[in-house]
């Protein structure tokens, strides 16, 4: 029996299968726990199972010298020092797959979303300020037939695109030297949407200058990780009428403190983070993680190991 730290509930009943096994810990709280409850845990701690919220670094590692396998409950490891890890022979895991379709679902929900205005429709009629059919209530940009740029090609990249050939789009990709480079990319979409994960390469990929590339029409996608876009440049962007909107399911931080200059931006359309959530791919993130921390505990591979 090893001691296990989990970081907070999860959906469906995989962690009745790692309490059968090991002494296992849920933080109960909705909010993640803080470093100093991390810190005073480590000592003790065989396993953890973290989330994305949670900074697992090379000090908290060292605090926790019988630590030898971390499975993190998300596809992006950006939160996780995988070199520490590994350094320390620490196993990581992480849950890829099992989230492709359903976060490729989202991205069609946002570019949809923010580009017929559903957001700013509902709430206008709910306000009550609907009178009459109106010839230019709401315009809004065609989908089908738009031209997409996807910036990463690896699985949901592909998962966004094989969609958007159904919208009859002409697709653009980017990925380290595949496909079209970033610049031309930016020149010629009607829709930017981000599927690459957070590396040092990535963050602040769309800066101010990328931004600006872009065309007045266009709308920015983001379902990848926040600072892989430039917040402070994204709001200007907005407010300038340099692009026509962006739809965010992630942001830097997350979430946006209140008065944030994108809460006051025009043509934002802005979501808690949630393109993984439907109850059937957090269960299986959940079967996933679960899976990957026993194997781990056991000394074994990972099934999906990040390290
Ligand atoms: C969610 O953002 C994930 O990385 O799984
Ligand atoms: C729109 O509702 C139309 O009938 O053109």
């Amino acid at each position: 029996m090893a001691r296990v730290f989990v970081t907070r509930r999860l959906p469906g009943s995989a962690l009745d299968r790692l309490s059968a096994e090991h002494e296992v810990e849920v933080w109960p709280d909705q909010l993640p726990p803080g470093r100093e409850e991390l810190l005073a845990r480590s000592r003790e701690l065989e396993g953890l199972l973290s989330l994305l919220t949670d900074p697992v670094d090379a000090e908290l590692m060292d605090a926790a010298p019988a630590l030898r396998a971390i499975s993190n409950y998300a596809v992006g490891t950006d939160n996780v020092d995988l070199d520490a890890a590994s350094e320390r022979g620490i196993t990581v895991g992480n849950t890829p797959d099992v989230l492709t379709e359903s976060t490729a679902d989202l991205a069609l929900a946002l570019i949809l979303g923010v580009s017929r205005r559903l957001v700013e429709g509902d709430a206008y009629v709910r306000r009550g300020d609907w009178r009459t059919w109106e010839p230019e209530l709401l315009l809004g940009r065609d989908l089908h037939g738009a031209t997409v740029g996807i910036v990463g090609q690896g699985r949901i990249g592909q998962a966004v695109g094989r969609r958007l050939e159904g919208f009859g789009c002409e697709l653009l990709y980017t990925d380290l030297g595949v496909g079209v480079s970033l610049e031309e990319l930016l020149d010629r979409s009607d829709f930017v949407t981000l599927h690459c994960p957070l590396t040092s390469d990535t963050r602040g990929l769309i800066d101010d200058e990328a931004l600006r590339r872009m065309k007045p029409t266009a709308y920015l996608v983001n379902t990848a990780r926040g600072p892989v876009v430039d917040g402070e440049a994204l709001a200007r962007a907005l407010h300038a009428g340099e692009i026509a909107g962006a739809a965010l399911d992630v942001t830097d931080p997350e979430p946006l403190p209140g008065g944030h200059p994108l809460l006051e931006a025009p043509g934002l359309l802005v979501l808690p983070h949630i393109a993984s959530a439907t109850h059937a791919t957090r269960e299986r993130m959940a079967d996933m993680a679960v899976e990957n921390l026993l194997a781990g505990l056991a000394g074994e591979p990972m099934p999906n190991q990040a390290n």
